[in-house]
Protein backbone atom coordinates (compact mmCIF):
# COMPACT_ATOMS: atom_id res chain seq x y z
CA UNK A 1 0.00 0.00 0.00
CA UNK A 2 1.79 3.64 -0.92
CA UNK A 3 1.51 6.26 1.36
CA UNK A 4 -1.45 8.16 -0.38
CA UNK A 5 -4.03 4.78 -0.19
CA UNK A 6 -2.50 4.38 3.53
CA UNK A 7 -3.45 8.10 4.41
CA UNK A 8 -6.71 7.66 2.74
CA UNK A 9 -7.52 4.36 5.11
CA UNK A 10 -6.58 6.43 8.25
CA UNK A 11 -9.26 9.57 7.05
CA UNK A 12 -11.46 7.05 6.12
CA UNK A 13 -11.01 4.72 9.29
CA UNK A 14 -13.94 6.06 11.23
CA UNK A 15 -16.19 5.94 8.49
CA UNK A 16 -16.59 9.64 7.11
CA UNK A 17 -15.29 11.10 4.12
CA UNK A 18 -13.86 14.17 5.91
CA UNK A 19 -14.96 16.76 3.44
CA UNK A 20 -18.44 15.16 3.07
CA UNK A 21 -20.45 16.06 5.85
CA UNK A 22 -20.20 19.26 8.39
CA UNK A 23 -21.68 16.66 11.19
CA UNK A 24 -19.11 13.77 10.44
CA UNK A 25 -15.97 15.89 10.79
CA UNK A 26 -17.11 17.39 14.25
CA UNK A 27 -17.88 13.68 15.56
CA UNK A 28 -14.63 12.59 14.00
CA UNK A 29 -12.67 15.87 15.36
CA UNK A 30 -14.16 15.32 18.68
CA UNK A 31 -13.71 11.54 19.21
CA UNK A 32 -9.98 12.50 18.55
CA UNK A 33 -10.07 15.06 21.02
CA UNK A 34 -11.60 13.20 23.61
CA UNK A 35 -8.30 10.90 23.56
CA UNK A 36 -6.08 14.01 23.72
CA UNK A 37 -3.73 15.05 27.05
CA UNK A 38 -2.74 18.53 27.18
CA UNK A 39 -0.46 18.81 29.54
CA UNK A 40 2.75 18.82 27.14
CA UNK A 41 1.33 20.96 24.74
CA UNK A 42 0.96 23.53 27.75
CA UNK A 43 4.47 22.76 28.45
CA UNK A 44 5.70 23.59 24.74
CA UNK A 45 3.57 26.83 24.72
CA UNK A 46 4.72 27.79 28.27
CA UNK A 47 8.81 27.22 26.60
CA UNK A 48 7.79 29.19 23.62
CA UNK A 49 6.44 32.16 25.29
CA UNK A 50 9.49 33.23 27.20
CA UNK A 51 9.97 34.59 23.55
CA UNK A 52 7.48 37.50 24.04
CA UNK A 53 8.06 37.27 27.74
CA UNK A 54 11.99 38.78 26.36
CA UNK A 55 10.07 40.95 24.12
CA UNK A 56 7.80 42.70 26.42
CA UNK A 57 10.91 43.38 28.64
CA UNK A 58 12.22 44.82 25.78
CA UNK A 59 9.40 47.10 25.46
CA UNK A 60 9.20 47.89 29.18
CA UNK A 61 12.89 48.48 29.81
CA UNK A 62 12.67 52.01 28.09
CA UNK A 63 10.66 53.21 30.36
CA UNK A 64 12.37 52.93 33.69
CA UNK A 65 15.89 53.27 31.56
CA UNK A 66 15.24 56.38 30.49
CA UNK A 67 15.38 58.87 33.26
CA UNK A 68 18.03 56.99 35.00
CA UNK A 69 19.99 57.67 31.48
CA UNK A 70 18.99 61.10 31.32
CA UNK A 71 20.10 61.70 35.05
CA UNK A 72 23.52 60.01 34.84
CA UNK A 73 26.53 61.25 36.05
CA UNK A 74 28.40 58.96 33.37
CA UNK A 75 28.81 61.35 30.60
CA UNK A 76 29.75 58.77 28.37
CA UNK A 77 26.04 57.25 28.54
CA UNK A 78 24.13 59.89 29.30
CA UNK A 79 21.28 60.79 27.08
CA UNK A 80 19.44 64.07 25.41
CA UNK A 81 16.01 64.28 24.95
CA UNK A 82 16.49 63.50 21.30
CA UNK A 83 18.44 60.71 22.26
CA UNK A 84 16.23 59.35 24.90
CA UNK A 85 13.54 59.19 21.63
CA UNK A 86 16.10 57.37 19.55
CA UNK A 87 16.75 55.05 22.53
CA UNK A 88 13.31 54.30 22.81
CA UNK A 89 12.34 53.98 19.41
CA UNK A 90 15.35 52.36 17.36
CA UNK A 91 13.75 49.20 18.85
CA UNK A 92 10.58 49.38 16.41
CA UNK A 93 12.91 49.68 13.49
CA UNK A 94 15.16 46.68 14.85
CA UNK A 95 11.82 44.24 14.82
CA UNK A 96 10.41 45.89 11.50
CA UNK A 97 13.39 44.61 9.88
CA UNK A 98 13.30 41.11 12.57
CA UNK A 99 10.20 40.47 11.07
CA UNK A 100 11.33 39.77 7.63
CA UNK A 101 14.35 38.13 9.34
CA UNK A 102 12.08 36.03 10.93
CA UNK A 103 9.44 35.13 7.89
CA UNK A 104 12.65 33.63 5.74
CA UNK A 105 14.42 32.11 9.12
CA UNK A 106 10.70 29.67 9.59
CA UNK A 107 10.75 28.51 6.48
CA UNK A 108 14.74 27.81 5.79
CA UNK A 109 15.42 26.18 9.18
CA UNK A 110 12.08 25.80 10.85
CA UNK A 111 10.34 27.33 13.81
CA UNK A 112 11.93 25.50 16.64
CA UNK A 113 15.37 26.65 15.59
CA UNK A 114 14.26 30.12 14.75
CA UNK A 115 12.67 30.28 17.91
CA UNK A 116 16.32 29.10 19.67
CA UNK A 117 18.07 31.43 17.37
CA UNK A 118 15.78 34.49 18.27
CA UNK A 119 17.19 34.44 22.01
CA UNK A 120 20.84 35.22 20.40
CA UNK A 121 20.21 38.46 19.73
CA UNK A 122 18.47 39.16 22.72
CA UNK A 123 20.96 37.92 25.35
CA UNK A 124 23.46 39.70 22.70
CA UNK A 125 21.54 42.72 23.39
CA UNK A 126 21.03 42.94 26.74
CA UNK A 127 24.66 42.38 27.33
CA UNK A 128 25.93 44.96 25.26
CA UNK A 129 23.70 47.62 27.24
CA UNK A 130 24.87 46.25 30.82
CA UNK A 131 28.60 46.89 29.42
CA UNK A 132 27.78 49.97 27.50
CA UNK A 133 30.35 52.38 27.55
CA UNK A 134 29.18 55.17 24.97
CA UNK A 135 25.60 55.79 23.23
CA UNK A 136 26.85 53.66 20.38
CA UNK A 137 26.73 50.91 22.66
CA UNK A 138 23.13 51.59 23.85
CA UNK A 139 21.66 51.83 20.39
CA UNK A 140 23.39 48.79 18.83
CA UNK A 141 21.99 46.48 22.15
CA UNK A 142 18.32 48.05 21.37
CA UNK A 143 18.47 47.27 17.75
CA UNK A 144 19.40 43.68 18.56
CA UNK A 145 16.71 43.51 21.28
CA UNK A 146 14.41 45.11 18.71
CA UNK A 147 15.43 42.95 16.25
CA UNK A 148 15.04 39.77 18.44
CA UNK A 149 11.81 41.23 19.23
CA UNK A 150 10.36 40.71 15.68
CA UNK A 151 11.63 37.66 14.57
CA UNK A 152 9.92 36.58 17.89
CA UNK A 153 6.80 38.06 17.35
CA UNK A 154 6.58 36.59 14.35
CA UNK A 155 7.56 32.96 15.16
CA UNK A 156 5.92 32.72 18.39
CA UNK A 157 2.54 32.91 17.12
CA UNK A 158 3.32 30.49 14.06
CA UNK A 159 4.68 27.67 16.12
CA UNK A 160 2.07 28.23 18.90
CA UNK A 161 -1.10 27.69 16.29
CA UNK A 162 0.86 24.69 14.80
CA UNK A 163 0.86 22.81 18.25
CA UNK A 164 -2.46 23.68 19.30
CA UNK A 165 -5.66 22.11 18.27
CA UNK A 166 -8.53 23.93 17.99
CA UNK A 167 -9.93 23.74 21.45
CA UNK A 168 -7.12 25.28 22.85
CA UNK A 169 -5.77 27.66 20.20
CA UNK A 170 -7.24 31.03 21.10
CA UNK A 171 -6.28 30.52 24.16
CA UNK A 172 -2.85 29.42 23.97
CA UNK A 173 -2.24 31.78 20.86
CA UNK A 174 -3.81 34.64 23.81
CA UNK A 175 -0.87 33.75 25.67
CA UNK A 176 1.21 35.13 23.59
CA UNK A 177 0.00 39.02 24.13
CA UNK A 178 -0.04 38.01 27.89
CA UNK A 179 3.73 37.21 28.30
CA UNK A 180 4.49 40.49 26.26
CA UNK A 181 2.08 42.49 28.97
CA UNK A 182 3.65 40.52 31.67
CA UNK A 183 7.15 41.32 30.07
CA UNK A 184 6.36 44.78 30.63
CA UNK A 185 4.73 45.13 33.98
CA UNK A 186 7.81 42.87 34.70
CA UNK A 187 10.36 45.65 33.56
CA UNK A 188 8.47 48.23 35.00
CA UNK A 189 8.69 46.81 38.19
CA UNK A 190 12.02 45.49 38.54
CA UNK A 191 12.32 49.01 36.87
CA UNK A 192 11.25 50.66 40.27
CA UNK A 193 14.49 48.64 42.17
CA UNK A 194 17.16 48.30 39.49
CA UNK A 195 19.43 50.67 37.83
CA UNK A 196 19.83 50.43 34.08
CA UNK A 197 22.60 48.25 33.94
CA UNK A 198 21.29 45.47 36.30
CA UNK A 199 18.05 45.79 34.99
CA UNK A 200 19.80 44.96 31.10
CA UNK A 201 20.85 42.19 33.00
CA UNK A 202 17.87 41.05 34.49
CA UNK A 203 16.10 41.42 31.03
CA UNK A 204 18.55 38.64 29.97
CA UNK A 205 17.13 35.72 32.10
CA UNK A 206 13.38 35.13 30.04
CA UNK A 207 15.87 34.50 26.88
CA UNK A 208 18.78 32.12 28.22
CA UNK A 209 15.75 30.04 29.40
CA UNK A 210 14.04 29.84 26.20
CA UNK A 211 17.41 28.65 24.80
CA UNK A 212 17.65 25.85 27.16
CA UNK A 213 13.92 24.99 27.54
CA UNK A 214 13.46 24.79 23.27
CA UNK A 215 16.20 21.66 23.10
CA UNK A 216 13.42 19.95 24.91
CA UNK A 217 10.44 20.85 22.72
CA UNK A 218 9.59 19.48 19.32
CA UNK A 219 9.34 21.06 16.03
CA UNK A 220 5.46 21.68 14.85
CA UNK A 221 4.17 18.60 12.62
CA UNK A 222 3.21 20.94 10.03
CA UNK A 223 6.64 21.97 9.38
CA UNK A 224 8.03 18.64 9.30
CA UNK A 225 4.93 17.25 7.53
CA UNK A 226 6.10 20.27 4.57
CA UNK A 227 9.61 18.75 4.91
CA UNK A 228 8.02 15.10 3.94
CA UNK A 229 9.58 13.92 7.80
CA UNK A 230 6.07 11.72 8.72
CA UNK A 231 7.94 10.15 10.84
CA UNK A 232 9.50 12.99 13.34
CA UNK A 233 5.96 14.64 12.36
CA UNK A 234 4.26 11.58 14.48
CA UNK A 235 6.47 11.61 17.13
CA UNK A 236 6.08 15.16 17.55
CA UNK A 237 2.44 14.45 17.72
CA UNK A 238 2.62 12.03 20.20
CA UNK A 239 4.05 14.15 22.03
CA UNK A 240 1.77 16.75 22.27
CA UNK A 241 -1.26 14.89 22.24
CA UNK A 242 0.16 12.07 24.35
CA UNK A 243 -0.03 8.38 24.75
CA UNK A 244 -3.75 7.57 23.91
CA UNK A 245 -4.31 9.65 21.27
CA UNK A 246 -4.27 8.19 17.54
CA UNK A 247 -1.63 10.62 16.04
CA UNK A 248 -1.47 8.83 12.91
CA UNK A 249 -5.10 10.78 11.98
CA UNK A 250 -4.42 14.10 12.54
CA UNK A 251 -1.25 13.58 10.64
CA UNK A 252 -2.87 12.26 7.95
CA UNK A 253 -5.30 15.26 8.09
CA UNK A 254 -2.36 17.44 8.20
CA UNK A 255 -0.90 16.06 5.05
CA UNK A 256 -4.34 15.83 2.68
CA UNK A 257 -4.39 19.67 3.71
CA UNK A 258 -0.09 20.32 2.59
CA UNK A 259 -0.72 18.59 -0.69
CA UNK A 260 -3.77 20.93 -1.74
CA UNK A 261 -1.53 24.24 -0.44
CA UNK A 262 2.03 23.19 -2.85
CA UNK A 263 4.94 23.28 -2.26
CA UNK A 264 6.57 26.71 -1.32
CA UNK A 265 6.21 30.79 -1.60
CA UNK A 266 5.46 31.70 -5.13
CA UNK A 267 5.17 35.15 -6.76
CA UNK A 268 1.98 34.06 -8.71
CA UNK A 269 0.32 32.58 -5.60
CA UNK A 270 -0.54 36.22 -4.73
CA UNK A 271 -3.12 35.99 -7.11
CA UNK A 272 -4.90 33.21 -5.45
CA UNK A 273 -7.84 34.13 -3.11
CA UNK A 274 -6.92 31.54 -0.55
CA UNK A 275 -3.94 33.77 -0.03
CA UNK A 276 -4.20 37.60 -0.96
CA UNK A 277 -7.88 37.63 0.98
CA UNK A 278 -6.00 36.30 4.58
CA UNK A 279 -2.84 38.43 3.44
CA UNK A 280 -5.12 42.11 3.53
CA UNK A 281 -6.97 40.78 6.41
CA UNK A 282 -3.59 39.97 8.30
CA UNK A 283 -1.63 43.51 7.05
CA UNK A 284 -4.94 45.63 7.50
CA UNK A 285 -5.83 44.19 11.30
CA UNK A 286 -1.60 45.53 12.11
CA UNK A 287 -2.23 48.43 10.67
CA UNK A 288 -5.23 49.59 12.49
CA UNK A 289 -3.69 47.64 15.48
CA UNK A 290 -0.89 50.27 15.71
CA UNK A 291 -3.35 53.16 14.13
CA UNK A 292 -5.17 52.67 17.71
CA UNK A 293 -2.79 54.88 18.93
CA UNK A 294 -1.68 52.11 22.20
CA UNK A 295 1.75 52.63 21.90
CA UNK A 296 2.09 56.68 22.08
CA UNK A 297 -0.84 56.25 25.03
CA UNK A 298 1.13 53.76 26.50
CA UNK A 299 4.56 56.09 25.69
CA UNK A 300 3.37 58.33 27.82
CA UNK A 301 1.12 57.01 30.56
CA UNK A 302 2.80 58.37 33.18
CA UNK A 303 2.57 61.92 31.75
CA UNK A 304 -1.00 61.53 31.52
CA UNK A 305 -0.41 60.24 35.72
CA UNK A 306 1.31 63.37 36.17
CA UNK A 307 -1.47 65.49 34.53
CA UNK A 308 -3.46 63.73 36.81
CA UNK A 309 -1.50 64.44 40.27
CA UNK A 310 -0.38 61.22 40.57
CA UNK A 311 2.74 61.55 43.01
CA UNK A 312 4.05 58.72 42.31
CA UNK A 313 4.78 58.19 38.18
CA UNK A 314 6.20 54.96 38.63
CA UNK A 315 3.33 53.36 40.35
CA UNK A 316 1.31 54.74 37.64
CA UNK A 317 3.07 53.02 35.26
CA UNK A 318 3.01 49.96 37.28
CA UNK A 319 -1.01 50.72 37.54
CA UNK A 320 -1.24 51.00 33.61
CA UNK A 321 0.91 47.29 33.72
CA UNK A 322 -0.90 45.47 35.39
CA UNK A 323 -4.46 46.94 34.24
CA UNK A 324 -2.94 45.12 30.80
CA UNK A 325 -1.89 41.58 32.13
CA UNK A 326 -5.24 41.66 33.84
CA UNK A 327 -7.60 42.44 30.66
CA UNK A 328 -4.89 39.64 28.43
CA UNK A 329 -5.82 37.34 30.79
CA UNK A 330 -9.34 37.78 30.85
CA UNK A 331 -9.43 37.64 27.33
CA UNK A 332 -6.87 34.78 27.20
CA UNK A 333 -9.70 32.82 29.31
CA UNK A 334 -12.75 33.64 26.96
CA UNK A 335 -11.21 33.65 23.26
CA UNK A 336 -12.18 30.19 22.83
CA UNK A 337 -15.99 30.83 24.08
CA UNK A 338 -16.48 34.13 23.12
CA UNK A 339 -14.40 34.31 19.47
CA UNK A 340 -12.23 36.78 18.14
CA UNK A 341 -14.66 39.11 16.33
CA UNK A 342 -16.94 39.39 19.31
CA UNK A 343 -14.06 40.21 20.94
CA UNK A 344 -12.61 43.00 18.87
CA UNK A 345 -15.25 44.70 18.43
CA UNK A 346 -16.05 45.05 22.07
CA UNK A 347 -12.45 46.11 22.28
CA UNK A 348 -12.87 48.66 19.27
CA UNK A 349 -15.80 50.53 20.87
CA UNK A 350 -14.33 50.56 24.40
CA UNK A 351 -11.52 52.30 22.63
CA UNK A 352 -13.41 54.67 20.38
CA UNK A 353 -15.73 55.89 23.51
CA UNK A 354 -12.41 56.42 25.51
CA UNK A 355 -9.84 57.92 23.25
CA UNK A 356 -13.09 60.35 22.05
CA UNK A 357 -14.04 61.08 25.73
CA UNK A 358 -9.76 61.77 26.36
CA UNK A 359 -10.18 64.63 23.27
CA UNK A 360 -12.56 66.15 25.60
CA UNK A 361 -10.65 65.95 28.29
CA UNK A 362 -7.84 67.77 26.42
CA UNK A 363 -10.30 70.22 24.73
CA UNK A 364 -12.04 71.14 27.91
CA UNK A 365 -8.20 71.81 29.58
CA UNK A 366 -5.78 72.93 27.31
CA UNK A 367 -7.49 75.58 26.39
CA UNK A 368 -7.43 76.94 29.87
CA UNK A 369 -3.76 76.00 30.46
CA UNK A 370 -2.31 75.33 26.95
CA UNK A 371 0.61 73.14 27.97
CA UNK A 372 -0.17 70.03 29.02
CA UNK A 373 2.73 67.87 30.23
CA UNK A 374 1.74 65.11 27.58
CA UNK A 375 2.53 67.55 25.21
CA UNK A 376 5.67 68.94 27.22
CA UNK A 377 6.93 65.49 27.43
CA UNK A 378 6.46 65.05 23.40
CA UNK A 379 8.33 68.19 22.51
CA UNK A 380 11.17 67.63 25.60
CA UNK A 381 9.38 70.52 27.71
CA UNK A 382 8.58 70.28 31.10
CA UNK A 383 4.83 71.54 32.23
CA UNK A 384 1.84 70.01 33.95
CA UNK A 385 -1.54 71.09 34.29
CA UNK A 386 -0.66 71.99 37.70
CA UNK A 387 -2.94 73.16 40.18
CA UNK A 388 -6.48 74.63 38.92
CA UNK A 389 -9.65 74.06 38.13
CA UNK A 390 -8.62 71.36 35.82
CA UNK A 391 -7.55 69.00 38.58
CA UNK A 392 -11.37 68.07 38.92
CA UNK A 393 -11.37 66.71 35.60
CA UNK A 394 -8.23 64.19 36.40
CA UNK A 395 -10.32 61.56 36.96
CA UNK A 396 -12.12 61.52 33.75
CA UNK A 397 -8.08 61.20 32.06
CA UNK A 398 -7.48 58.50 34.52
CA UNK A 399 -10.71 56.71 33.76
CA UNK A 400 -10.36 56.80 29.74
CA UNK A 401 -6.93 55.92 29.35
CA UNK A 402 -7.62 52.63 32.05
CA UNK A 403 -11.17 52.20 29.92
CA UNK A 404 -8.44 52.54 27.08
CA UNK A 405 -5.87 50.13 27.52
CA UNK A 406 -8.73 47.18 29.35
CA UNK A 407 -10.05 47.46 25.98
CA UNK A 408 -7.40 46.77 23.85
CA UNK A 409 -5.98 44.25 26.33
CA UNK A 410 -9.69 42.64 25.28
CA UNK A 411 -9.51 42.37 21.64
CA UNK A 412 -7.10 44.71 20.01
CA UNK A 413 -3.61 43.58 21.76
CA UNK A 414 -4.32 39.74 21.29
CA UNK A 415 -5.88 38.91 18.27
CA UNK A 416 -4.24 40.35 15.18
CA UNK A 417 -1.31 38.43 16.51
CA UNK A 418 -3.57 35.46 16.75
CA UNK A 419 -5.46 35.53 13.73
CA UNK A 420 -2.32 36.23 11.88
CA UNK A 421 -1.47 32.83 12.85
CA UNK A 422 -4.33 30.99 11.57
CA UNK A 423 -5.16 32.46 8.47
CA UNK A 424 -2.58 31.68 5.86
CA UNK A 425 -1.92 28.28 3.81
CA UNK A 426 1.21 26.90 5.35
CA UNK A 427 3.59 27.37 1.94
CA UNK A 428 3.26 30.99 2.17
CA UNK A 429 3.02 31.54 5.92
CA UNK A 430 6.42 32.87 6.48
CA UNK A 431 6.06 35.15 3.68
CA UNK A 432 3.14 36.29 4.22
CA UNK A 433 3.64 37.25 8.13
CA UNK A 434 6.56 39.01 7.38
CA UNK A 435 5.10 41.26 5.64
CA UNK A 436 1.67 41.56 8.43
CA UNK A 437 4.91 42.03 10.89
CA UNK A 438 7.04 44.62 9.17
CA UNK A 439 3.54 46.57 9.11
CA UNK A 440 3.15 46.43 12.42
CA UNK A 441 6.04 47.44 14.09
CA UNK A 442 6.91 49.80 10.90
CA UNK A 443 3.82 51.62 11.94
CA UNK A 444 4.73 51.55 15.83
CA UNK A 445 7.56 53.38 14.64
CA UNK A 446 5.79 55.94 12.44
CA UNK A 447 3.05 56.48 15.31
CA UNK A 448 5.87 56.96 17.79
CA UNK A 449 7.73 59.08 16.23
CA UNK A 450 4.89 61.59 14.84
CA UNK A 451 3.10 61.38 18.12
CA UNK A 452 4.91 64.78 18.76
CA UNK A 453 4.24 65.98 15.07
CA UNK A 454 0.45 65.46 15.32
CA UNK A 455 -0.21 67.24 19.05
CA UNK A 456 1.23 70.25 17.22
CA UNK A 457 -0.82 70.10 13.84
CA UNK A 458 -4.18 68.80 15.79
CA UNK A 459 -4.04 69.73 19.05
CA UNK A 460 -4.22 67.23 21.68
CA UNK A 461 -7.91 66.71 21.75
CA UNK A 462 -7.63 66.51 17.88
CA UNK A 463 -5.14 63.82 18.07
CA UNK A 464 -7.44 61.92 20.42
CA UNK A 465 -10.13 62.35 18.59
CA UNK A 466 -8.04 60.76 15.37
CA UNK A 467 -7.36 57.49 17.47
CA UNK A 468 -11.02 57.43 18.55
CA UNK A 469 -12.00 57.80 14.40
CA UNK A 470 -9.26 54.95 13.72
CA UNK A 471 -11.21 53.04 16.47
CA UNK A 472 -14.34 53.28 15.08
CA UNK A 473 -12.84 52.42 11.85
CA UNK A 474 -11.94 48.94 13.09
CA UNK A 475 -15.04 48.14 14.25
CA UNK A 476 -16.60 48.56 11.04
CA UNK A 477 -13.87 46.56 9.16
CA UNK A 478 -14.17 43.63 11.91
CA UNK A 479 -17.67 43.31 11.34
CA UNK A 480 -17.11 43.40 7.55
CA UNK A 481 -14.37 41.47 6.77
CA UNK A 482 -12.80 39.22 9.48
CA UNK A 483 -13.36 36.16 9.78
CA UNK A 484 -14.53 34.28 12.62
CA UNK A 485 -11.44 31.35 13.28
CA UNK A 486 -13.09 30.02 16.85
CA UNK A 487 -13.25 25.90 16.79
CA UNK A 488 -11.92 25.28 13.25
CA UNK A 489 -8.86 23.71 12.72
CA UNK A 490 -6.23 25.51 10.57
CA UNK A 491 -7.32 23.27 7.28
CA UNK A 492 -11.14 24.32 7.49
CA UNK A 493 -10.29 27.83 8.01
CA UNK A 494 -8.01 27.77 4.94
CA UNK A 495 -10.48 26.08 3.31
CA UNK A 496 -13.45 29.14 3.76
CA UNK A 497 -11.46 31.44 1.66
CA UNK A 498 -10.49 29.27 -0.92
CA UNK A 499 -14.30 28.68 -1.33
CA UNK A 500 -14.33 24.72 -0.15
CA UNK A 501 -17.59 23.74 1.42
CA UNK A 502 -18.07 21.89 3.90
CA UNK A 503 -16.16 22.93 6.91
C1 LIG B 1 1.54 45.52 20.09
C2 LIG B 1 2.64 46.41 20.54
C3 LIG B 1 2.30 46.94 21.93
C4 LIG B 1 2.07 45.77 22.85
C5 LIG B 1 1.75 46.17 24.27
C6 LIG B 1 1.32 44.41 21.07
O1 LIG B 1 0.25 43.62 20.65
O2 LIG B 1 1.84 44.98 18.82
O3 LIG B 1 2.81 47.45 19.62
O4 LIG B 1 3.35 47.72 22.42
O5 LIG B 1 1.03 44.98 22.34
O6 LIG B 1 0.53 46.65 24.50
Amino acid sequence: MDIQDERRRLLDAEGTDEYETVTGVRSEQDIYLDKVQNGKLYLAVFVSVLGPLSFGFVLGYSSPAIPDLITTNDDRVRLNNDQASWFGSIVTLGAAVGGLLGGWLVERIGRKLSLMFCSLPFVFGFAIITAAQNLWMLYVGRALTGLASGVTSLVVPVYISEIAHERVRGTMGSCVQLMVVTGICGAYVAGTYLGWRWLALCCSLPPTLLIVGMCFMPETPRYLLSQGKRREAEEALRFLRGPDAPVQWECARIEEACDHQGAGFKVSDLLEPCVYKPLAIGVLLMFFQQATGINAIMFYAENIFEDAHFDNRALGTVIVGLTQVFFTGIAALIMDRAGRKVLLCISGVAMTISAAVFGVFFHLTTGRHNNTSVRAMASGVEGSLGAGPEVDLAWLALASMGIFIAGFALGWGPIPWLVMSEIFPSNVKGFASAVCVLTNWGNAFIITKCFQDLLALLTNAGTFWLFSSMCAINVVFTIAFVPETKGKTLEQIQDNFRGTPAQ
